[in-house]
């Protein structure tokens, strides 16, 4: 089973593909973090995000042992992020490595912008996760200064503004909900209200399948 989750920055996507892939002893890809691997290879090599040719080269020589890097979920690199992840040319890098992993057994829950519609078009459940960009803003935040960066709140909201408007805008794989996803506003729940949602709509789309 493909379990594919998509919404805009710090909606709460990330956190709620964990838990659903440890539910159901599924495997786990976060993918923001491969374009934030992305951007940090440039940043680190003292090059600009906005340089195509470079961020391609960057994509293909990824390596995912490096997906686990504390630095990678800084404010400065999910704004590169958002930068390299509109070229082409590296989404079409990263493409092979995130279907190989959703088709691997048992099952995998990968979350991102573009899961349901152009990795994993035929997942078995899709959901599209929103949140009240100020209540988003708010998370961000206390992330953040639980990892003891210095951040403000209003520029946090501006940042996940912006990228929300670069992210949804782009003419490559844009971020929008796919046709057939569950929409899933968590603006108002915690995350274990926002987790048995989310089982509640897995749910239903098993006993839908089985009376297909
Ligand atoms: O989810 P995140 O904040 O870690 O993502 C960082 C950036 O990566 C985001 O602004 C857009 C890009 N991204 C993408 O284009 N497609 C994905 N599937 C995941 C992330």
């Amino acid at each position: 089973m493909i379990i594919a989750i998509d919404g805009p920055a710090a909606s709460g996507k990330g956190t709620l593909g964990k838990r659903l892939a440890a539910h159901y002893h599924f495997r786990h890809l976060d993918t923001g973090v491969i374009y934030r691997a992305v951007a940090k290879a440039l940043i680190d090599a003292g090059a600009d995000p906005a340089d195509e040719a470079r961020a391609v080269a960057a994509a293909h020589e990824l390596d995912p042992e490096k997906f686990g890097h504390p630095a990678l979920k800084t404010r400065a690199i999910g704004e590169a992020a958002s930068v390299v992840s509109a070229f082409p040319g590296v989404r079409e890098a990263l493409l092979t490595f995130q279907r190989q992993f959703a088709a691997e057994p048992p099952g995998a829950v990968l979350d991102g912008r573009d899961i349901g519609t152009v990795i994993c078009p035929n997942a078995d459940v899709k959901i599209f996760v929103v949140a009240d960009p100020v209540v988003r803003a708010r998370r961000r935040t206390l992330e953040a200064r639980s990892r003891g960066e210095d951040v403000d709140e209003a520029v946090v909201l501006a940042d996940i503004l912006k990228r929300d408007e670069r992210d949804r805008n782009r003419p490559v794989a844009p971020l929008r909900a796919a046709a057939d996803a569950h929409v899933l506003d968590n603006s108002n729940l915690d995350i274990e209200a926002g987790l048995m949602a989310a089982i509640a709509i897995v749910e239903a789309m098993k006993v839908a399948r089985l009376h297909k």
